[in-house]
């Protein structure tokens, strides 16, 4: 598939998906959204990919939706075509997906970000919801995500004030998983990618389905749910070979299936 405003690139079983709207400091329009989402969706099954990397440039992550594209519309046409609501499915795949940010994440681009399974920043990256700036608040997932990542208190620092909090500020509040020198950050994410694709895909993506459950469930039914989760893996072909390969002292040679 031809990409106008994405680039798809294959690094052995990661697939790197970077956002390539640089003069817009990778502002998340609809056609970026929709071949993210269309590349990733096509990625998710693929048995020869096990991790997708989301990245933008060094300058920005993402800025944001794209105010430009946004300015203009009104309730009925955000209603009637039901504005972002295709970046939630980019949430429903169940490949692990890792957002590498340098510079900007704000806005939609924050959000991007916090759909991922979990984030590796640069140094310099800089998080924020500055919508209260433009009159509007987060509109795909921010109030909610970035509040169950850093809870109340930060999160409604960040979106009543709009102000941006830095790399080592976001990995002390729990947005972020590590942080990395800049220049670095692209490559510590496919190296982490790399690790994750060496596993079973299909036990990588039920161990991201169970810690996905602990946002919707109980704790009872959370870890019951682990439960059954934990015994079918013992129908994949995987996990005999990697508990055979503990116990011959070799490394698990993982079929992914
Ligand atoms: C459209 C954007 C943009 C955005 C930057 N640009 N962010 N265009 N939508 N979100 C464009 C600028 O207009 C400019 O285009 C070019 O990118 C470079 O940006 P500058 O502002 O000149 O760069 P700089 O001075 O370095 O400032 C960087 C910045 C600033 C601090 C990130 O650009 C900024 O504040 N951007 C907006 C951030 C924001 O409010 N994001 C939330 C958006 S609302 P020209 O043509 O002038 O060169 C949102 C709602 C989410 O995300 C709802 C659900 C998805």
């Amino acid at each position: 598939t031809q990409y106008q405003n994405i680039l798809l690139e294959r690094h052995g079983r990661v697939a790197q998906l970077t956002l390539n709207r640089p003069e817009a400091l990778n502002a998340l329009n609809k056609a970026t959204m929709d071949e993210l989402v269309a590349a990733a969706t096509e990625l998710d099954p693929d048995p020869e990919i096990g991790a997708i990397v989301i990245t933008g440039s060094a300058k920005a992550f993402a800025a944001g939706a794209d105010i430009k594209e946004m300015a203009a519309q009104d309730y009925m046409e955000m209603y009637a075509q039901d504005w972002f609501r295709n970046w939630e499915n980019l949430t429903r795949l169940r490949i692990p997906m890792i957002a590498a940010v340098s510079g900007f994440a704000l806005g939609g681009g924050c959000e991007l970000a916090m759909m991922c399974d979990f984030i590796i920043a640069g140094e310099n990256a800089k998080f924020g919801q500055p919508e209260i700036n433009l009159g509007v608040l987060p509109g795909m997932g921010g109030s909610q995500r970035l509040t169950r990542a850093v809870g109340k208190a930060k999160a409604m620092d960040l979106i009543l004030t709009g102000r941006f909090m830095g790399a080592e500020e976001a990995e002390r509040s729990g947005l972020v998983a590590r942080v990395v020198p800049a220049e670095e950050v692209v490559a510590e994410a496919l190296k982490a990618a790399e690790v994750i694709a060496s596993k079973s895909k299909p036990v990588t993506m039920i161990a991201k389905e169970a810690v996905n459950a602990a946002f919707e469930m109980g704790l009872v039914q959370g870890v019951t749910y682990e439960r059954r989760l934990f015994h079918s893996v013992f129908a994949t072909e995987d996990q005999k070979e990697g508990m055979s390969a503990f116990v011959e002292k070799r490394t698990p040679d993982f079929k992914h299936r």
